[in-house]
């Protein structure tokens, strides 16, 4: 901590004599300034900011009760102590009634003129300091209101996303099924369209995937957002991997990949998430991990160990790894490399799903040996 610079002590008194007594008798505990008259003294105010005034009442040119005046137009804070000569008292008294601290008659006695700057100038410091922590604080507050209003338009616009998200699929929905008879329309009509049914077939394809695409992402999308009315439920982690497992169990059969579980989440295991959501997540990875391995030789192992109230998931696969140039990429939504058949929500959804149960989710690649995604999640205690 860097130790408190002295109180400073500004000595307004046209003769020479007191202002000097009053420096040296000061001068080892404060720092101070000073000079012969209130305009100098004002410009001192200014430049110095000092926590005491000394000042004295009868002087020619400004006095000290006009100067005062001017004092308080640029420091309120300042403590303003008066001398006064033999039978000025009740100036004294006039000039604490416009805004001095205190005033001290002149001989003045060295103990007592030391005690009274000292426990003013601490007084000044502590209103200046207070003054300072409530403007901190008023613009604290300011900040948080800010912030507040800034949450507040975002759950509103979350909320309204959600709602047209949802309304959206019924038209995406019935769009979908025209293109569907124009489809079969399209093959019916092969032989009077001639050359031109390829293009035409081709230019249907096209708009039928962009369709699937934008359904898919909406689904995503609402998966996403329904957390908010959900409630929290206690979910057992090795139940939801074995879930995850069962759904993808046909699709790897038929493409001859091989799918090992190994789960070992002991008599604890639990945490409390939102069920699907976590079953989206890494039904996400596991899906993931499907685009990325070849048939035939493709493996996808998802290993699951729990200690210290804390769940290590794994999902590693030998499919063809993530470019280095994509790799910092792929939290973020929308970035896909699977054309249109890819949303790029799947990471980061389940990113943010598992982080709002303080959980994290990172990846560890190699460019054509594979990918392992690994997820911690903070357990429940054993109940
Ligand atoms: N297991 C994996 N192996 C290789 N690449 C992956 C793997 N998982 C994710 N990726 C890369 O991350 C991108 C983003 O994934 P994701 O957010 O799930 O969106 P999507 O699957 O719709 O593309 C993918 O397009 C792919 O390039
Ligand atoms: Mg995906």
């Amino acid at each position: 901590m860097t130790p408190t610079p002295p109180a400073k002590v500004l000595v307004i008194d046209d003769e020479l004599g007191p202002r000097e007594s009053l420096r040296i008798l000061l001068k080892n505990e404060f720092q101070v300034f000073t000079v012969a008259d209130v305009a100098a003294g004002l410009r001192l105010l200014q430049e110095q900011h000092p926590d005491v005034i000394l000042l004295d009442i009868r002087m020619p040119g400004m006095n000290g009760i006009d100067g005062l005046t001017e004092i308080r137009k640029l420091d309120t804070d300042v403590a303003v102590l008066l001398l006064t000569g033999y039978g000025a008292l009740e100036t004294a008294q006039e000039a604490i009634r416009r805004g001095a601290n205190d005033y001290l008659k002149k001989p003045f006695d060295a103990h007592e003129m030391l005690a009274t700057v000292r426990q003013h100038a601490q007084r000044t410091r502590l209103l200046r300091r207070h003054r300072e922590t409530t403007a901190e604080l008023r613009a604290l507050n300011q900040q948080l209101l800010d912030e507040l209003a800034r949450k507040n338009h975002l759950a509103q616009v979350g909320q309204k996303s959600a709602e047209f998200v949802h309304d959206l699929r019924s038209p995406l929905t019935a769009v979908l099924g025209y293109v569907e008879l124009l489809g079969n329309e399209l093959r019916h009509s092969k032989d009077q369209l001639g050359p031109q049914w390829h293009d035409t077939a081709e230019f249907l394809r096209n708009i039928e995937q962009n369709l699937e695409r934008c359904r898919a992402m909406s689904t995503q999308w609402l998966q996403y957002s329904r957390r908010t009315v959900q409630p929290l439920q206690t979910v057992a982690l090795g139940e939801v991997l074995r879930e995850v497992v069962a759904a993808v169990r046909p699709t790897c059969l038929a493409r001859g990949i091989a799918l090992e579980l190994e789960c070992d989440p002991g008599p604890g295991g639990q945490l409390t998430a939102e069920h699907d959501q976590l079953l989206n997540a890494f039904g996400n990875l596991v899906l993931n991990a499907l685009d990325a391995v070849a048939d035939g030789t493709g493996v996808i192992h998802i290993r699951c160990v729990c200690h210290d109230l804390q769940a290590e998931i794994r999902v590693a696969d030998n499919g063809t790894g993530i470019a280095p140039e994509h790799l910092p990429h792929i939290f973020e939504p929308y970035f896909t490399t699977k054309g249109e058949a890819g949303t790029g929500l799947g990471l980061f959804i389940a990113r943010q799903v598992l982080a709002d149960r303080g959980g994290t989710l990172t990846v560890d690649s190699r460019p054509g040996a594979g990918t392992t995604f690994t997820v911690t999640l903070p357990l429940n205690a054993a109940p």
